[in-house]
């Protein structure tokens, strides 16, 4: 059982985690995982309320349930003070495809250009198939005006983002240079996306032009991209974050399955006053909680790294 357990571990921390900052901490006890917020890894300035630190360990809580369930261990947990206790409720023989592990491994974010071609109808249903559940909901969107309505509010909060000073940065903190010795972070060579980041000083130098031509390229690529979903949660508590979590982690790995790429460009949510300008715009009910790209890449992306495990473990 230990071995399971660590093993589970081991899958929870290949989950995406914003700026890949992988605010957590494991613990394996008898039957059970506690995994602990690491506030020393928390995005004080672009993350105050610690919203999307609750919702990537959701993401983490994600790949547990579905790698335990190749592992033929069912799984439930709580929200316990600030930490959540993942609990084995039972155990069966394993699941020999491991289809889970493999979407788990396979799953990545790609920041790159998608083919502008259509998802077929087949596997939309499959996708439209995930749902939210209690507190969780899902808005997919296909309808070229509604994409470009959300390409404009990315628009607007790109450059709302790349002139506040303190955002910036934040986030450079998070840019590691070596991809292939960071274990944790952005790496600058391969996320096109953040590299703008890169630019920093130039960007502050008040040249909004260059600050104009690089939300303008986000804006085409959303704008074109085959489709979006807006995952939003009833309120704004931990456990609304960590469901909000896991649900895009399900969508993630259903994505992978399918052979799609996604991205996720939450700089509208990260904003307060954009909030309220995305539910009204969007016609949405619930709390906007992470705007996702999804669509056929041209191109794979590159790897992310992550701490290795006995740096997460709490003995
Ligand atoms: C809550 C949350 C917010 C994120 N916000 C963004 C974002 O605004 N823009 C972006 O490009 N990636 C965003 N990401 C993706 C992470 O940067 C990514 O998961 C991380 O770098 C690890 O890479 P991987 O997903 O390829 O494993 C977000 C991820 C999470 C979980």
């Amino acid at each position: 059982m230990d071995d399971k357990l660590r093993t589970l571990v081991e899958y929870a921390i290949l989950a995406p985690s914003g700026h890949n900052s992988q605010p957590w901490k494991f613990r394996i006890g008898k039957k059970k995982i506690e995994i602990f917020p690491d506030f020393s890894r928390a995005r004080r300035v672009v993350d105050p309320n610690n919203r999307e630190l609750y919702i990537s360990m959701g993401a983490a809580v994600r790949n547990m349930v579905v790698a335990g369930n190749d592992l033929g261990l069912e799984l439930t947990y709580k929200i316990v003070d600030k930490k959540i206790e993942v609990v084995v409720v039972s155990e069966t023989q394993s699941n020999n495809k491991l289809k889970g592990i493999k979407a788990i491994k396979e799953r990545q974010t790609n920041r790159g250009k998608y083919f502008s071609k259509a998802i077929e109808e087949k596997k939309w249903k499959q996708i439209e198939d995930i749902a939210g559940k209690e507190r969780t909901d899902i808005k997919y969107i296909l309808n070229i005006t509604e994409k470009r309505k959300l390409a404009n509010l990315a628009y607007e909060a790109d450059l709302v983002w790349y002139k506040n000073k303190e955002l910036m940065l934040e986030m450079e903190e998070w840019l590691r240079d070596d991809v292939e010795m960071a274990k944790d972070g952005l790496p600058t060579g391969v996320l096109n996306f953040y590299k703008v980041a890169a630019e920093i000083k130039y960007l502050f130098a008040g040249d909004s032009q260059r600050a104009k031509e690089v939300a303008t390229k986000d804006k085409d690529m959303l704008g074109k991209s085959p489709a979006m979903a807006i995952i939003t949660s009833k309120g704004e508590t931990i456990q609304d974050w960590v469901e909000a979590g896991e649900l895009y982690e399900e969508l993630a790995l259903e994505l992978t399955k399918l052979g799609l790429s996604n991205s996720i460009f939450n700089r509208p949510v990260e904003l307060t006053g954009f909030r309220k300008k995305i539910a009204e715009k969007m016609k949405i009910k619930g709390k906007a909680q992470l705007l996702v790209r999804i669509g056929y890449a041209r191109k794979p992306a590159k790897r992310t790294g992550r701490r290795p495990i006995d740096e997460v473990l709490i003995k």
